[in-house]
């Protein structure tokens, strides 16, 4: 199998509304980014996966771009963000942009002409239909929208100022060709492409992800724009399984790098139930058997997967599945170590490595995510009440992700010096922050930092396979091997002592406990995670 740079990384992933403000408006924004890449670089981290900075009117906080080439003025200009592929080169890491083209804002231009002028090439950049069907909006309601001048109605799977782009139009597609090669010459590394299975929908028959031409327009697309370049991309696609996985990332299909797939996160609610009917038991053996499957049947050559807990979208890991209290650091190093030592290209979401956790939001006043506003907006409606709606959207709701980046333990946990931030500052960075983490030389951050270091040297993470270990139910052990060597990763998912027998000796790479102490008592104690050259 070839290998590329992006086998070997670990990415972080930057929200910039909420990374580092520079210049006190309460909002993140590229200079910020700039002053802390040191910070990144002392990480380790290979590439920043930085999500939307474009032009947008922040419906969506930026993933509803009114113009791909410009930035937004909340976060500075062109030059600024040439200054910050600049300085990230200089030091090394790779900026990925993301790449929203499943829809755009209802103030990109294409748009106006389309809704302006029927008669124009850039209606059919867009899908208008007489009379709307059944489709929902992932943000709530129907998918279509009413619009007077022209006595249609617009598709938009999102939020109504995101109408989707219709793929089927030739001339659209050569577009976002186009500003994708753009976008590369600009010097970044790659693209993580926002909702991408959603491109081949077929709205008249309700077929939305995975459409029939779907994979046309991604091997169209990496002919028009990503042949030959060596670059990281990386698509969002919700429901793959493992044989679509292979559709996108086998070499020989020339589409994607990898996938970024959420079954084992499927697991933060009830099944089949929609995601505000939370869950916050973790079904250990359920999460087994769905990274088994992943590292077994995406075969090395086959294909390549992503290896996350956290993004923008998800609440913290900690608090949702971890002990964000008594166990915090604990817990957290468990959670890094299970899913930093699996085959993929893991990704850290800013913050996850100092460990910080939901948000306790009071009440619907503190609320800024769309998703959330327009959920609560429905489920009151429908009678629903205020406490229960509230109470999912503190456990599951998307800004548990996107308060501010906790730098210090002073005001506005340094990251603004605005009195009021766009998103309140939790109020644990007294004992939650970056200069606290960095002076503990036992805290998470530099499990993080030790991990992303393995993930550059050890070829084993790469090319070892996968064998699940039959343990308690609680306990999530496995062994990597290759022709000569082999690791077995061993880590307690639970506050509770748990059995295990370690029958083996061996190195320790890395670990938050003490080995000798597991073989003598054959027990785990609570979060207990290491990993054992055997
Ligand atoms: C997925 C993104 O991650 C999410 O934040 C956004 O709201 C939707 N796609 C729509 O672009």
């Amino acid at each position: 199998m070839k290998k590329h740079w992006w086998h070997k990384a670990t990415i972080y992933q930057i929200y910039p509304k909420s990374f580092m403000d520079s210049n006190g408006d309460g909002v993140g924004d590229l200079k910020g980014i700039i002053s802390e890449l040191d910070y990144l670089k002392k990480l380790g981290i290979t590439a920043i996966w930085l999500s939307p900075v474009y032009q947008s009117p922040m419906d969506d906080n930026g993933y509803d771009i009114s113009d791909y080439e410009a930035i937004a003025d909340i976060f500075g200009d062109m030059a600024d963000m040439e200054e910050l592929l600049a300085e990230a080169n200089k030091r090394h890491i790779r900026i990925i942009m993301d790449l929203v083209v499943n829809h755009t804002s209802d103030e990109h231009a294409w748009f106006v002409e389309a809704r302006e002028n029927p008669s124009s090439p850039e209606r059919d950049f867009y899908i208008w239909r007489d009379q709307p069907n059944g489709l929902k909006s992932t943000f709530s309601g129907s998918a279509w929208q009413y619009d007077e001048a022209s006595n249609q109605y617009y598709l938009h799977l999102f939020s109504k100022k995101q109408p989707d782009l219709n793929w089927e139009n030739a001339d659209l597609r050569q577009k976002i060709y186009d500003m994708m090669n753009r976008w590369i010459d600009k010097g970044v590394a790659g693209f993580r492409m926002d909702v991408i299975d959603l491109i081949g929908k077929i709205p008249d028959q309700e077929i939305t992800g995975n459409g029939p031409k779907l994979h046309d327009y991604l091997k169209e697309m990496h002919q028009a724009s990503l042949l030959n370049k060596d670059l990281l991309t990386v698509g969002e696609t919700w429901g793959a399984t493992p044989e679509i996985a292979k559709q996108y990332s086998n070499p020989d299909n020339h589409e994607l790098s990898m996938v970024f797939q959420f079954e084992h996160i499927g697991l933060q609610h009830k099944p089949n139930a929609p995601k505000w009917d939370y869950e916050t038991e973790l079904n250990v053996p359920a999460l087994k058997e769905i990274f088994t499957k992943w590292q077994t049947k995406l075969e090395l050559g086959q294909g390549w997967n992503s290896l996350f807990w956290n993004n923008h979208d998800l609440p913290r890991v900690l608090s949702i599945w971890g002990n964000d209290g008594e166990y915090r650091e604990k817990s957290g190093k468990a959670f890094a170590v299970l899913l930093h030592l699996m085959r993929g290209t893991p990704y850290i979401y800013q913050g996850e490595e100092i460990g910080m956790t939901n948000y306790p939001f009071a009440d619907l006043t503190e609320i800024e995510d769309i998703e959330s506003v327009n959920y609560a907006k429905e489920a009151l409606e429908e009678g629903q009440d205020l406490e229960s709606i509230m109470d999912s959207i503190r456990a599951i709701g998307r800004d548990n992700a996107r308060t501010p980046m906790q730098w210090t333990a002073g005001q506005q946990a340094g990251f603004s010096r605005a009195d009021k931030t766009w998103l309140p500052v939790h109020p644990n960075h007294e004992a939650i922050n970056v200069e606290a983490a960095l002076a503990d030389s036992e805290s998470l951050f530099y499990t993080y930092q030790k991990l992303v270091a393995l993930r550059k040297t050890q070829d084993w993470l790469i090319d070892a396979d996968f064998e699940l270990l039959n343990t308690a139910n609680k306990v999530f052990a496995y062994k990597r091997r290759t022709a000569d060597e082999s690791y077995l990763i061993v880590v307690n998912l639970s506050d509770q002592v748990q059995p295990f027998e370690l029958a083996v000796e061996g190195e320790v790479i890395i670990g938050n406990t003490c080995v000798e102490t597991v073989s003598k008592t054959k027990q785990l104690q609570a979060w207990d995670a290491f990993c054992l050259k055997i």
